[in-house]
C-alpha cells in the first residue's frame, strides 16, 4: 500500500495538486484525521510493507451517520476526491460513499485476491512468498521426521492463497471454502502417501474452509485416523502480512497508485482499478462492492492433478 500512496502523492503533485493523507483509513476520514503529503513525505516507505498511513476495521462506515460523516469530513477539508486503497470492504465503503456524490477511485489492495476487476491484487504476490518459504521449511521438517502438516494460510473465504501455495508449495492436498471435504477420504489419501514411500505429506487448508486446520487436526486425533505419517498443525496467520513487498507488487501498486490520479484528471470516477490481463483495467464499483471473485476451476484441477 506504501508504494501506491506514494505513487499517487508524487503523480498528484506532479499535476499541481495538494495531496492530503488519510490516517487510519475510513476511522481516519470520519474523524476528519488528515495530513497533507509532500515528495519527501512519501520517501523511504517503498519497501515497507503495511500502510505508514495506519488502516483499521471501522464498524461505523456500515452505517447510514457514519458515511454522513464522512461525506461532511470531505467537505470540511475541501476534498475534490478520493483514492481508496483496499479490498473488498474498502471498496464496498467507497462505492456507498460514491453514491452519495463523491468522486472516488478504488485501488485493489487485498492479499485475499478475492476483488472483482484484478487478477492479482497489492499484496497477493509477497504474502504468497512469505507462505510459500514457509512450506518450504516445514517440509524439511516434514521429510525429516516423516509427518503430515496441516498448514492453514489466510484469506477468508475466498482460498486463493490456500490454492496457489499448494500448487506451488507441491502439497500433497489443499483444502479450499466451498469444496466438499471428507476428511476420512483426506487421511486415506495422507495414508497412501504414507505407503507409497513419501516422505512427508503437506496439506494446505484455507482458513476460510468448513474444514479449517484445527477441525482436521482434531477429527484425525478423536477418530484415530491412521495417516501412517506423525501430524503437526501450524497456523500461518498474520505473518503471512507485513513482509518486505516483492518488486511484483511494488510495481503493480506504483503503477495503480499513479494511474489513480491520472484516471482522475481525465474525469474518471466511481471504478476500481486492478491489473487485469496485466493492463490497468477500470471496473465500476457498483460491480466490486459486495461481491467476491471465485476461484480460478482451472487452478483447481491442476491442483488435484498435481497433488497425487
Ligand atoms: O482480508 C485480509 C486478511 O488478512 C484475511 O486474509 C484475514 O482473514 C483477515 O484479513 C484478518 O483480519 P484481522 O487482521 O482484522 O484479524
Amino acid at each position: 500500500m506504501n508504494a501506491a500512496v506514494r505513487a499517487a502523492v508524487r503523480m498528484g503533485l506532479s499535476h499541481g495538486w495538494d495531496m492530503l493523507g488519510v490516517r487510519r483509513g475510513y476511522a481516519g476520514l470520519i474523524a476528519g484525521n488528515m495530513t497533507s503529503l509532500g515528495y519527501r513525505d512519501v520517501g523511504g516507505i517503498i519497501q515497507q510493507g503495511g500502510t505508514f498511513l495506519g488502516s483499521s476495521r471501522c464498524p461505523e462506515m456500515k452505517t447510514e451517520v457514519g458515511r454522513g460523516k464522512a461525506i461532511d469530513s470531505m467537505s470540511c477539508r475541501s476534498i475534490d476526491a478520493l483514492i481508496i486503497v483496499g479490498g473488498n470492504g474498502s471498496q464496498t465503503g467507497a462505492h456507498a460513499l460514491s453514491e452519495m456524490g463523491a468522486p472516488i477511485i478504488g485501488i485493489g489492495s487485498t492479499i485475499d485476491n478475492d476483488l472483482i476487476g484484478a487478477d492479482m491484487t497489492i499484496g497477493v504476490d509477497t504474502a504468497l512468498n512469505i507462505a510459500l518459504e514457509a512450506i518450504d521449511r516445514l517440509k524439511v521438517t516434514a521429510s525429516s521426521h516423516h509427518r503430515a502438516f496441516l498448514v492453514e494460510v489466510m484469506g477468508r473465504e475466498c482460498g486463493y492463497l490456500a490454492l496457489i501455495a499448494g500448487i506451488t508449495g507441491g502439497a500433497e492436498a489443499v483444502v479450499l471454502p466451498g469444496r466438499p471435504l471428507d476428511p476420512d477420504r483426506l487421511a486415506s489419501h495422507l495414508h497412501s502417501c504414507y505407503e507409497r514411500g513419501k516422505r512427508h505429506a503437506l496439506v494446505v487448508v484455507a482458513e476460510g474452509a468448513k474444514w479449517n486446520a484445527g477441525r482436521l487436526a482434531s477429527h484425525f486425533k478423536k477418530h484415530h485416523s491412521r495417516l501412517g505419517f506423525d501430524l503437526r498443525l501450524t497456523i500461518l496467520g498474520h505473518v503471512q502480512r507485513g513482509g518486505s513487498p516483492d518488486s511484483f507488487d511494488r510495481l503493480l501498486a506504483s503503477r495503480l497508485g499513479a494511474a489513480a490520479v491520472e484516471r482522475l484528471a481525465a474525469g474518471s470516477e466511481g471504478v476500481v482499478l486492478g491489473l487485469l490481463g496485466g493492463r490497468i483495467a477500470a471496473t465500476p464499483l457498483s460491480d466490486v462492492a459486495g461481491r467476491v471473485k471465485p476461484l480460478d476451476p482451472e487452478l483447481i484441477e491442476l491442483a488435484e492433478v498435481l497433488a497425487k
